[in-house]
């Protein structure tokens, strides 16, 4: 078989095989549970109001983020069962990093962190900001675990929050004391919305 006639049968092979796919018209998504209209209700927001989060609250959200759940593991899963996510946590003015396992945020010697966040003016009105470091292979997803926790929380809960990657994430790294295979991966903003 010459290469043109090869082609031709290929080519009507193909559209045969594209003409027989199947399609299946799925039933309509069942979204009245709790899970369901969090996923509905979740949306990005940048506007904040002065309300404070309390301690309480922060804590539900960090352990949303990274806590550790009543199986023993984490929240999120992590790669290999790494567990390898650190959540730095702007509040109250100062730097602090989550410990999910005792449930406790630990002032974290740093110079100010916010000019590095704020490439987006609204950045400086949240009363929250969560930054999500993981070793470099797994940053990304495990930080997208957590901020999407952080966000269904903040759905239900009246809060807004929007995930960023806006950031100076060299200052970052280095203003955090940062590790070689660490990498700052995203910034996320949490507060009240304004009126
Ligand atoms: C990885 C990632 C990075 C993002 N970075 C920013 C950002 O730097 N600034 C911002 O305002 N929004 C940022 N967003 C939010 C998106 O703009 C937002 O999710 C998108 O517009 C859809 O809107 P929704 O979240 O309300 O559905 C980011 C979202 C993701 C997933």
């Amino acid at each position: 078989m010459n290469s043109k006639l090869l082609c031709s049968v290929l080519s009507a092979v193909m559209l045969t095989t594209t003409a027989q796919a199947e399609t299946i018209d799925l039933p309509k998504p069942q979204t009245d549970s709790p899970l369901m209209k969090a996923i509905d209700a979740r949306r990005s927001g940048r506007a904040y109001s002065d309300k404070k989060i309390s301690e309480q609250e922060l804590s539900n959200v960090l352990w949303a983020a990274f806590g550790v759940n009543s199986h023993g593991t984490r929240t999120i899963p992590t790669a290999r069962n790494l567990q390898d996510v650190k959540v730095f946590v702007i509040y109250e003015g100062k730097t602090w990093l989550y410990d999910g396992k005792n449930n406790q945020l630990n002032e974290y010697e740093t110079p100010d962190l916010l000019p590095d966040l704020a490439s987006q003016e609204f950045v400086y009105d949240a009363p929250v900001h969560l930054i999500y470091v993981g070793s470099k292979r797994y940053a990304d997803a495990h930080a997208g675990s957590a901020y999407q926790n952080v966000a269904l929380y903040a759905a239900v809960n009246g809060m807004s929050s929007v995930v960023r990657g806006l950031i100076d994430r060299d200052s970052l790294h280095q203003k955090l004391h940062l590790s070689e295979d660490e990498v700052v991966a995203f910034h996320q903003t949490l507060g009240y919305p304004a009126e």
